[in-house]
C-alpha cells in the first residue's frame, strides 16, 4: 500500500487530500472545520480528517506532497520587490516577516503540523503542475489538452499542457505579472469586493451590466493576441509594488476611485463587471482555440482559480473547438492538495491510471459524512425541532412539497463536497420557477447580496430541454453555465 497526503497551505484555501494506491480516499478544505473562510493556516483539521478516513496515522504515510515550490515563489517576490524599489518597500515590509518566520522553512512547518510523527520525504510540486494534475488525472479522458488559468503560482499565471495516460507535460506559460486571474482580481478590488474571494460576485454581477468598458480595457490595459496570450500595461496596476490592486492611472481610465466596500452597488459596477467578464471570456476562448491547435486533442481539462468562471467555461464548451470539457471542481488552490498527491502517484511513481465512468472525482463528495444518529444527537442538543422521516420516499415527497410551496430547504446528506460549490450534499434548495426565490434565498442567508446567483438542478436526460446544452451533456460540478432554452424562460 502507498499512502500519499497532499497539502495546500499558507496562501489561501488550505486543504488536505489523501490518495491511497491511486484512489482518492478523502479531500477537504480547512475552512470547513475551522469556520474561517479561506483559512490559510496549516490544515490541521483537514489532515486529521483525511487520515482518520484512511485509518492511518502520520507515520504510516509514504509521501507528503506540498502543492507549490515556496523558494521559487520567494524568488519571484524578491525580484518583483527589487524591480520596484523604492515603491515596493511597503509590500516588502508587509510580506517578508511571514516568509522569514514560516514559508521559507516549510519542511519544518509541515513536520510540526503533522505532530512530528512523519519522518518521510516532502515532495514539492510546481504550482501549475499541481493544478494540471488535479485537472487531468481524475478526468475521464485517456488524453486531453490541459489549461491552468490562475492568479499566480510561482512565476506562471497560466499554463498549456497535455496529459496522456499517466503523465502530464506542460509546454507553454504566461508569466507574472501578466495574469488573467489578477486582472479579474483587480476588477474585484475596484468594484469593492474582496480579492481572492469576491471574484465570483463579480461574475454574478456581470449579467446585470453591459460591457461598455470592454474596448477601453482592450485598447489601453491589455494587449491581447490571437492565440490568447497577452501583456498587461502594468502602469494601470499596483499589485507588484503596493498593497492595492489598481493604480491611480487605472482609476483615471475608468473615471473614479474604487467602490468603498460597504457602499451601494450601482450600474457602474455592473458595467465594469460585465466588461472584465467579457474580456476574460474572450481570452479563455482564444486560449482554448490555441490549445486545440497546439495539442490536436479533442478533450480539454482545466483547473486554477479562473477555471471556476463557469460562464467562460460554458462558452468554451459551446463555442470552442473541443468535443468534451472537464474541470476540476476544486479548481482553486485547495485542489492543489489533490493535484500534488496524484502527481506523486502517477507522474513521479509512474503508476498507471485506470479510467472509470463518469470520472475519478466521485462527485467530489470526498469530505466528512455523519450518521443519522450523530445528526439526531446534534439536533437534540441544539434544541432544534425535528422529525425523522420513515424512508427516502417520504422524505423526498415532503421536501418536494415544501419546495413547491416556495419554502427554502437546507439539504444535508452524505459526504461534504470538495471545492467551493454546493453540489447537493450541503445545499440550499428552492423552486427555480418562482420569480422571487433568488432574492428570498439570498435574504435568508445572512450577509448575502441579493444579486448572487443560484444554480438550477435538472435531471441529465432533460438537460437539453431546459438548457442550450447537448443531449445528455454532463455538468455535475456547477462549472458550466448555459443559457436557458428560449421557450423555458419566464418573464420577470
Ligand atoms: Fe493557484
Amino acid at each position: 500500500m502507498t499512502a500519499i497526503l497532499g497539502i495546500s497551505a499558507f496562501y489561501h484555501d488550505s486543504a488536505a487530500a489523501l490518495v491511497v494506491d491511486g484512489e482518492i480516499v478523502a479531500a477537504a478544505q480547512e475552512e470547513r472545520f475551522s469556520r474561517k473562510k479561506h483559512d490559510d493556516r496549516f490544515p490541521t483539521h483537514a489532515v486529521e480528517f483525511c487520515l482518520s478516513e484512511g485509518g492511518l496515522t502520520p507515520d504510516q504515510l509514504d509521501y507528503v506532497g506540498f502543492y507549490d515550490k515556496p523558494l521559487t515563489t520567494f524568488e519571484r517576490l524578491l525580484e518583483t520587490w527589487l524591480a520596484f524599489v523604492p515603491a515596493g518597500y511597503r509590500s516588502f515590509r508587509k510580506g517578508i516577516p511571514v516568509w522569514l518566520k514560516q514559508k521559507l522553512h516549510l519542511p519544518k512547518e509541515l513536520r510540526r503540523g503533522l505532530g512530528g510523527d512523519y519522518s518521510g520525504r516532502f515532495v514539492f510540486t510546481d504550482h501549475h503542475e499541481s493544478h494540471a494534475a488535479s485537472a487531468f488525472f481524475p478526468s475521464p479522458f485517456e488524453e486531453a489538452a490541459i489549461l491552468t488559468l490562475d492568479g499566480v503560482g510561482e512565476w506562471s499565471t497560466s499554463c498549456l499542457g497535455v496529459g496522456r495516460d499517466n503523465a502530464i507535460e506542460l509546454m507553454k506559460e504566461i508569466r507574472f505579472p501578466h495574469s488573467l486571474g489578477l486582472l479579474y482580481s483587480a476588477f474585484t478590488y475596484y468594484t469593492g469586493f474582496r480579492v481572492n474571494s469576491g471574484e465570483y460576485k463579480v461574475m454574478g454581477l456581470a449579467p446585470y451590466g453591459s460591457p461598455i468598458y470592454k474596448d477601453r480595457l482592450l485598447e489601453h490595459v491589455i494587449d491581447l493576441k490571437e492565440d490568447g496570450s497577452f501583456r498587461m500595461d502594468m502602469s494601470y496596476f499596483n499589485y507588484c509594488q503596493g498593497l492595492t490592486m489598481t493604480s491611480e492611472r487605472f482609476h483615471q481610465l475608468f473615471e473614479g476611485p474604487p467602490r468603498a466596500p460597504e457602499s451601494d452597488l450601482t450600474q457602474r459596477e455592473m458595467d465594469l463587471a460585465a466588461s472584465v467578464q467579457a474580456v476574460s471570456e474572450e481570452i479563455m476562448l482564444r486560449m482554448a482555440r490555441y490549445a486545440y491547435e497546439k495539442t490536436g486533442q479533442k478533450n480539454l481539462v482545466m483547473a486554477g482559480g479562473v477555471a471556476l468562471n463557469c460562464v467562460g467555461n460554458g462558452r468554451i464548451l459551446r463555442e470552442g473547438p473541443f468535443e468534451n470539457v472537464w474541470i476540476q471542481p476544486a479548481a482553486g488552490d485547495a485542489g492543489g492538495a489533490l493535484g500534488t498527491a496524484q502527481f506523486i502517484w502517477h507522474q513521479l511513481l509512474k503508476r498507471p491510471r485506470t479510467l472509470t465512468a463518469p470520472d475519478m472525482q466521485q462527485s467530489s463528495q470526498l469530505g466528512p459524512s455523519y450518521s443519522g444518529d450523530e445528526i439526531e444527537r446534534v439536533l437534540a442538543s441544539a434544541g432544534a425541532k425535528f422529525a425523522v422521516a420513515e424512508d427516502d420516499n417520504q422524505l423526498c415527497e415532503q421536501v418536494a412539497e415544501l419546495i413547491a410551496d416556495e419554502n427554502v430547504v437546507g439539504w444535508f446528506q452524505g459526504r461534504m463536497e470538495f471545492g467551493p460549490r454546493a453540489l447537493g450534499a450541503r445545499s440550499i434548495l428552492g423552486d427555480a420557477r418562482s420569480t422571487k426565490m433568488q432574492s428570498v434565498m439570498n435574504l435568508k442567508i445572512k450577509f448575502r447580496e441579493s444579486f448572487r446567483p443560484f444554480a438550477p438542478i435538472v435531471l441529465r436526460e432533460f438537460v437539453d430541454e431546459y438548457f442550450q446544452m447537448r443531449k445528455d451533456e454532463d455538468s455535475p460540478y456547477m462549472l458550466l453555465v448555459a443559457p436557458v432554452q428560449e421557450e423555458r424562460r419566464l418573464p420577470m
